[in-house]
């Protein structure tokens, strides 16, 4: 059995005071929900003061980025490990990164490997833009990203994936909760294909893309799916806490 994970990715939002007031606004209620790990991913230079506020709750942190090298001349980046005193989690090769900042399948391997060499918790992102998805060549491209992203990977216990269509993020139209499922079990027998079904089973894949309080049960509905990366809705306390309330109550009766 899975544990259902529901990430909340804050992008390029909150300064310092607002990262710790979102926090806070959410912090008592969200620590009162069982069966669900739950992740709040700050912009970086909020991870140590938000790390203090969690300290003793079940909340977990992670970061949005990190590079592939351990230390020297990157002005800029921030170290794999400079983050394990910090945080357990990593989202890895987002959308947003391949787009803006020219990260190739490459890139993300490495940075892939080396999360799950120094202790971190990688949530890798595949996604399908929608000239793909118009053309069909989804589960080509997802394939391909996936074979990509975990080319050399030797272990898996760790790794989360997220299946977010770039068409959903950010854009309010959300994929169906079919749509959805059906590219993760794709996901799923990639998996298998690279190690083995109980491997493929243990994986946690994750939807994101427009998630929100008012469509989570659509997705978590799906046992394929095992949770949620939310972008703009992580952003509102009340909206991420009943995401993970509306979780923990459906993957409770699965
Ligand atoms: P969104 O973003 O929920 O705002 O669509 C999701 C993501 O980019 O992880």
């Amino acid at each position: 059995m899975r544990e259902p994970l529901i990430a909340g990715n804050w992008k390029m939002n909150t300064n310092l005071t607002e990262a710790r007031n979102l926090v806070r606004a959410m912090l008592g209620e969200l620590d009162g929900i069982a069966h669900v790990e739950k992740v709040v991913c700050p912009p970086f230079i909020s991870l140590p003061a938000i790390k203090e506020l969690i300290k003793g709750t079940s909340i977990e942190l992670g970061a949005q980025n990190m590079y592939f090298e351990d230390k020297g001349a990157y002005t800029g980046e921030i170290s794999p490990l400079m983050l394990v005193d910090l945080c357990d989690f990593v989202i890895i090769g987002h959308s947003e990164r391949r787009q803006h900042f020219t990260e190739t399948d490459e890139i993300v391997n490495k940075k892939v490997k080396k999360a799950l060499d120094v202790g971190l918790r990688p949530v890798l992102c595949v996604g399908e833009s929608l000239e793909d998805n118009e053309a069909g060549r989804t589960d080509k491209v997802i394939t391909g990203q996936v074979q990509a992203a975990l080319a050399g990977v030797s272990s898996t216990s760790r790794l989360a994936i997220a299946y977010e269509p770039i068409w959903a993020i950010g854009t309010g139209r959300a994929a169906t909760g079919k749509q959805a499922s059906a590219t993760i079990s794709l996901i799923r027998s990639t998996v298998v294909s690279l190690w083995d079904n109980d491997t493929a089973q243990a994986v946690r894949i994750l939807y994101g893309g427009s998630v929100t309080s008012s469509n989570i049960a659509e997705f978590i509905a799906e046992p394929e799916i095992d949770g949620a990366l939310v972008g703009g809705a992580s952003l509102k306390a009340n909206e991420f806490v009943s995401i993970v309330n509306q979780t923990a109550a459906i993957k409770s009766t699965q």
